[in-house]
């Protein structure tokens, strides 16, 4: 069997959440400048956008550039957008071909007005396809989300549309970036860093979590597979007792 066909075989994560870290160190081992790695970057998010369509996994959210990445060297920055940019132009007929639609968390507003059109673009032009959801997480922070949405929670409240004692986990969900998305089963980070850095907080509370030591740059499918492998051999038990569950 081959490595998709054995995967299929077995218990898949709905939604597959992945920290793509390592670009800067992995063009440091080979000399170059770190643009050089997030360029490289850019063909492992392809792959892994396209093994996971044909996996069969319903949604997967990769971590793009966080409230916090604001802070690197402008040059940094902006190089991260443009790639941002002239990617989402080249991988639309990509998306469509595998029937990917694609969906964007995060603060989106604070993008670049070229990202920001760019994004709403594909987006819309993809918003018909009923295969896998793409999410980016892009200008993304947990807090930022959280506070976002205490927000738009305290505002209801006062204009009497929610009442306090009614607010329950669900209506917290809706008003996350996430509100479409059902919680994360898998996480994935690769770079051997083993940190969240303000990742889907409050969606990875029963998430499993799976660090590895290969640079983004380098994922490929035997990389992914070896993470849902695993997924696949662990018991979620969701405060249960191994008893209760057999
Ligand atoms: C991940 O790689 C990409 C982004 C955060 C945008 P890094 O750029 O963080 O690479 P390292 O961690 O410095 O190697
Ligand atoms: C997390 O990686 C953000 C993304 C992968 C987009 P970082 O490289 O920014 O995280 P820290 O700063 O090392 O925790
Ligand atoms: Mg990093």
């Amino acid at each position: 069997m081959d490595t998709i066909e054995n995967l299929k075989a077995g218990t898949l994560p709905t939604h597959l959440a992945i920290i793509m870290d390592g670009n800067g160190r992995w063009a440091r081992q080979r000399g170059k400048m770190r643009i050089f790695g997030h360029e490289n970057g850019v063909k492992a998010v392809r792959e892994t956008v396209e093994n996971c369509a044909k996996i069969g996994i319903e949604y997967l959210t990769l971590y793009a550039f966080s409230t916090e990445n604001w802070k690197r060297p402008k040059r940094e920055v902006d190089t991260l957008m443009n790639l941002l940019v002239s990617s989402l132009k080249k991988e639309l007929k990509t998306l469509d071909k595998n029937n990917i639609k694609l969906n964007a968390i995060g603060n989106i507003q604070s993008l670049p007005k070229k990202a920001y059109t760019e994004l709403h673009e594909v987006i819309e032009k993809t918003q018909k396809n009923s295969g896998m959801t793409l999410t980016l997480a892009l200008s993304y922070g947990a807090r930022e989300e959280i506070k976002h949405a205490l927000q738009e929670i305290s505002v209801k409240v006062k204009n009497n549309i929610i009442s306090p004692e009614n607010i329950d986990e669900t209506i917290i969900n809706n008003h996350l970036y996430t509100h479409n998305l059902p919680d994360v089963d898998l996480l994935i980070r690769t770079s051997g860093e083993h940190r969240i850095s303000n990742f889907l907080l409050w969606q990875i509370a029963y998430a499993e979590l799976y660090f590895m030591e290969v640079f983004w740059p380098d994922f490929r499918l035997e990389h992914l597979a070896e993470a849902i492998k695993n997924y696949q051999n662990r018991e979620r038990r969701f405060g249960k007792t191994s008893e209760q569950l057999n």
